[in-house]
């Protein structure tokens, strides 16, 4: 008996190796398990059965009923993974980039331009992580503990168990979004020797509410020189240049003085342009900048007697906003094709 039973959980595999589909997987199980089926069958024989057969008999059977549902289950979920599979059409390789007929995205183009702007007077670019320490992002750019910028409620904080391989903390410190691009001049500075000029674009983040000219994720751009003898007048230069770059010739640039615990002195940018339509002629703010604290030059391992420079940082989205006349900042964000296609060369 024991020998049948055997053969029936392995006839029970055969058959529905040959099952496909959910039509004849119905049948096979009716035909096993099935009111009518081979182990109701079974159970019919145990009825007749001695009384000294009867237990081990009936352990037996149930055994092997229950060998047989495992496997009823089994291939159900191997259908039913199957069908899920089809429905999910041909196979994708999710590593492979997107191919849209969208072009580039505007906040991509606008900061490709900047780029090609600064590579003419020598800056290379230069990226830093968007997961930031706090050390990084204000301790080392001499944003006092005090600091409103530093509030949890102005920026993004991460739980303290977080650990993130390749964004090493300088003092066990906490992890955050960046708030600022500033984060990349400490780290380009710790890494590389004066002198030195680096732009570096990127996302940024902070506790910002949506609406049409603020988001909680944007874009900065940030620069910064260091060589010897560097004064305001070489950083009004470079700003003025590439204005007039990226606007037109007659594009001015006007400074307002500042504070910003990493420059000293520091300033508010502002520019105004005759070809910017609705724009045009009024003063607009692009950014912050200034010459570079010696606090910050003594921190990154700079004598501060020996090297001098400037820095600065603009909102990406402004700029591209302005250039490409896009009046609501949530559309950069949206991915839509309609907006997208509309930036496509
Ligand atoms: N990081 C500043 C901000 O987010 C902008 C800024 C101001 C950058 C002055 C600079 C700078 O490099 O010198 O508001």
């Amino acid at each position: 008996m024991n020998c049948d039973l055997e053969l029936l959980v392995e006839q029970a595999k055969l058959r529905l190796e040959q099952v496909s589909d959910y039509a004849s997987f119905k049948e096979e199980k009716a035909s096993f398990l099935g009111s009518n089926g081979k182990l109701r069958a079974l159970f019919s024989i145990l009825a007749s059965a001695s009384k000294d057969e009867k237990p081990v008999l009936g352990q037996q059977i149930n055994e092997c009923k229950a060998r047989i549902e495992v496997i009823f289950s089994e291939k159900l979920s191997q259908l039913e993974d199957l069908e899920l599979l089809n429905s999910l059409g041909s196979r994708i390789d999710p590593s492979i980039p997107v191919v849209s007929n969208c072009g580039m995205h505007p906040l991509s183009m606008m900061q490709e331009i900047m780029a090609e702007i600064f590579r003419k007077i020598g800056f290379t670019v230069a990226l830093g992580p968007e997961i930031e320490t706090i050390w990084y992002c204000y301790d080392a750019l001499n944003v006092p503990e005090s600091h409103p910028a530093r509030d949890t409620i102005d920026t993004l904080y991460f739980n303290d168990d977080l650990r993130v391989k390749n964004v090493p903390q300088k003092q066990g410190e906490d992890y955050i979004l960046r708030s600022q691009t500033s984060t990349v001049q400490v780290r380009t500075m710790l890494t590389e020797k004066p002198p030195l000029r680096i732009i570096s674009p990127g996302r940024t983040f902070r506790r910002d509410t949506t609406d049409a000219t603020h988001s909680a994720n944007f874009h900065q751009c940030e620069g910064l020189l260091v060589d010897r003898n560097i004064g305001v007048v070489d950083l009004k230069a470079v700003l003025d240049f590439f204005f007039k770059e990226l606007v037109g010739e007659k594009c001015e640039t006007r400074f307002r003085p500042s504070f910003f615990p990493f420059t000293e002195p520091s300033f508010e940018m502002d520019f105004r342009a005759p070809n910017i339509g609705k724009l045009s002629n009024r003063w607009i703010e692009a950014g912050g900048c200034g010459m570079v604290h010696p606090k910050v030059f003594s921190i990154v391992g700079y004598d501060p007697d020996v090297w001098s420079g400037y820095a600065f940082g603009f909102g990406i989205e402004r700029l591209a906003m302005l250039m490409y006349g896009v009046d609501d900042i949530r559309l950069f964000y949206q991915n839509d094709a309609r907006f997208l296609k509309q930036f496509a060369v």
